[in-house]
């Protein structure tokens, strides 16, 4: 190892002299022992996967069942995103508005700089150019990301276009390229040995919105150093889409298609860990034969107004990162064949054959396994410790390609029409299964007030409920209000205005039992939506919104009582007075940057209620 800048020793496969030479300084920062330029290759993948496979990181799993695929464990410590270490560094605390962490940026730089400080020592640092986005889409955007992981590399891999066609396009030098730098935060001294998952315990998951750069440090999991996921697609292009008049949402993007052939686009979001991939893969269950779904993205939704004022919307993503809990050839057949193969697995079990297992994938659980912490689990220990075999948040990174449903025309660089949004959280109580906002404001003031149960795809309480707007509390780059005013803007430039929905599968009985049935069922919700989009499905008027009525749902191939819709879909004054107190806690927090659109909207609510 050297601590000199001869550690740039790779060949740049660029020729950007800006990429070449911040690389350079980044490398001087940091002091690498070596520089790896990441060509996206498939021999390049197979050497990396060989190499952490001999470090301990990896473990390959067993190739008859599981080919392609590999296994890792995460340091206890380190299983999701950190949310109070996440920070937007704008000029003015103002901008990153109260529901973000907000540091001085000069103050930060400082920091980061000390921080990383040598911090790749011992270690390769990679440079990691990756597209969001079809690289010929005119709505993709770039990045570069400098890691020490790895792990984060063939991720990225799966996740986001990387390598050598975009150093093409970098070479052009046209679009502008978001600087991402990452580091475990664990430099190795002289003959120190690595450990499997190497981290630090002080985390930083930094963002400049003005000078759009992003700085990862202490973390090796998910959106904390997946840097082209949530801090780009999300946190930084969120701001981006505000000064270019486009939207960057936490959304998935499906298709369905009626028997005639006509297809119907929607963009839905859910809160982390409240169904987005599910939905996105849902799979119509029997009695509606004829009806397909096509997946285009379970996560992101990037959306623009075309030139006729449509809004079109891409999936900036390759791969899905999905949790794993929960998901089985029951639920959801169509991620279970994603991730059949070519998959990277973290923080599940591991069966005694070197298979997988999590909570859920199967009724019975292994009679023997290996938690995601390594240790032995049995159904018993289970039991008596309430331990879970699988981390909650555990995941699977699997190419979107390999999906049964997606879409044939998922990468078309134009993307798809838009016809409807749909807003919705995990809720126990008092919101029904779905409903219509009357008009885009009124929609928009239901995204901005959506509340949600806490997951695990976030440290911190579980089960809380919080105000979550438009799913984008974690994510929302700028001050929550002036995001609001967006969404309201935006209709401007829209000649068709897609609907706006609110739907809610988690609503419980008093015996704590979900009332709805879920997952495929929710084929039925979704075909309501889709026609009501196209003005052909009733519904009646209530001081929330539109309602379907019992009659207005398909229930072929369903036995689903009228009882038990009218108990999904009661809507309780004194329920409702209390959650629009939540609005008005949010609102208070947001108070000098909110639009008067919602304060008439609040009121407009009260006086229906
Ligand atoms: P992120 O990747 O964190 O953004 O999550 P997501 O929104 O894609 O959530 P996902 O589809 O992975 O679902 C999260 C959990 O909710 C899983 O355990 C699912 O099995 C469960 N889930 C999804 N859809 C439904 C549903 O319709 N009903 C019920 N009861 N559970 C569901
Ligand atoms: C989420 O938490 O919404 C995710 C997982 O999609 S992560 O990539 O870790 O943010
Ligand atoms: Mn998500």
């Amino acid at each position: 190892m050297s601590a000199t800048k001869s550690t740039v020793s790779a060949i740049p496969l660029s020729t950007n002299k800006h990429l070449i030479r911040w690389v350079e300084k980044m490398a001087d920062l940091t002091r690498p022992a070596a520089i790896h330029w990441v060509d996206g290759s498939q021999e390049e993948n197979e050497a990396l996967c060989a190499e952490m496979v001999e470090s301990g990181t990896f473990i390959k799993l067993n190739q008859d069942l599981w080919p392609g695929c590999y296994y890792a464990r995460s340091d206890p410590s380190d299983v999701a995103r950190v949310e109070d270490r996440t920070f937007i560094c704008s000029l003015s605390k103002e901008s990153a508005g109260p529901t973000n962490n907000w540091v001085n940026p000069f103050e930060m730089r400082r920091t980061l700089k000390s921080l990383f400080k040598g911090c790749m020592r011992g270690r390769t640092m990679y440079v990691l150019a990756f597209s969001m986005g079809p690289i010929d889409s005119p709505m993709s955007q770039i990045g570069v990301e400098l890691t020490d992981s790895p792990y984060v590399v063939v991720n990225m891999r799966i996740m986001a276009r990387i390598g050598l066609p975009v150093l093409r396009e970098i070479d052009k030098d046209v679009k502008r390229v978001v600087p991402c730098m990452h580091s475990v935060g664990a430099p190795l001294a002289p003959g120190q040995r690595d450990v499997p998952w190497p981290c630090n315990s002080e985390k930083y998951i930094v963002h400049f919105p003005e000078t759009r750069e992003i700085w990862s440090y202490g973390s090796g999991y998910g959106g904390n150093a997946l840097l082209g996921k949530k801090c780009f697609a999300l946190r930084i292009a969120s701001n981006i889409a505000r000064d270019e008049g486009w939207m960057a949402e936490h959304m998935l993007i499906v298709g369905v298609e009626n028997p005639a052939g006509e297809k119907t686009y929607v963009a839905a979001a859910f809160p982390s860990a409240c169904g987005k991939t599910n939905f996105a893969m849902m799979i119509p269950p029997p009695g509606f034969e004829g009806w397909k779904i096509w997946t285009v993205g379970d996560d992101i939704a990037w959306i623009k107004p075309d030139a006729s004022g449509e809004l079109r919307a891409i999936n900036p993503e390759a791969g899905f990162f999905g949790v794993a809990p929960g998901t089985s050839p029951k639920t959801n057949p169509n991620a279970i064949a994603t991730l059949s193969r070519n998959t990277i697995f973290t923080n599940v079990a591991m069966t005694p054959d070197r298979g997988v297992w999590w909570e859920g994938l199967t009724a019975e659980p292994p009679a023997e396994c290996l938690d995601w912490q390594g240790n032995v689990w049995t159904p018993e220990i289970g039991r008596k410790t309430g331990k879970k075999a699988a981390h909650p948040n555990s995941r699977f990174t699997a190419p979107a390609s390999q999906c049964p449903s997606i879409d044939p025309d998922w990468e078309n660089p134009n993307g798809f029409p838009i016809s409807a949004f749909i807003f919705g959280g995990r809720r126990a109580a008092t919101i029904p299964l779905v409903y219509q906002a009357f008009n885009w404001s009124a929609g928009v003031y239901v995204g901005a007030t959506m509340g949600s149960e806490t997951t695990a795809a976030a440290t911190g309480a579980l089960g809380r409920v919080r105000r979550d707007p438009m799913a984008m509390l974690p994510f929302c780059g700028y001050h929550m209000g002036d995001y609001f005013r967006h969404w309201l803007t935006m209709q401007r430039s829209l000649s068709v205005t897609p609907r706006i929905f609110h739907v809610n599968w988690f609503r419980k009985d008093e015996a704590g039992n979900f009332i709805w049935p879920g997952f495929g069922q929710n084929m039925r919700v979704l075909k309501w939506i889709a026609e009501r989009a196209r003005s052909r499905s009733a519904a009646k008027e209530t001081p929330i919104g539109w309602m379907p009525r019992y009659e207005d749902i398909d229930w072929n191939g369903l036995d689903f009582s009228r009882e038990d819709f009218v108990t999904l879909q009661a809507f309780d004054h004194a329920a409702w007075r209390s959650e629009v107190i939540g609005h008005e806690e949010l609102f208070i927090d947001l108070h000098d940057h909110l639009p008067p659109e919602m304060i008439y909207e609040r009121e407009l609510l009260i006086c229906r209620l």
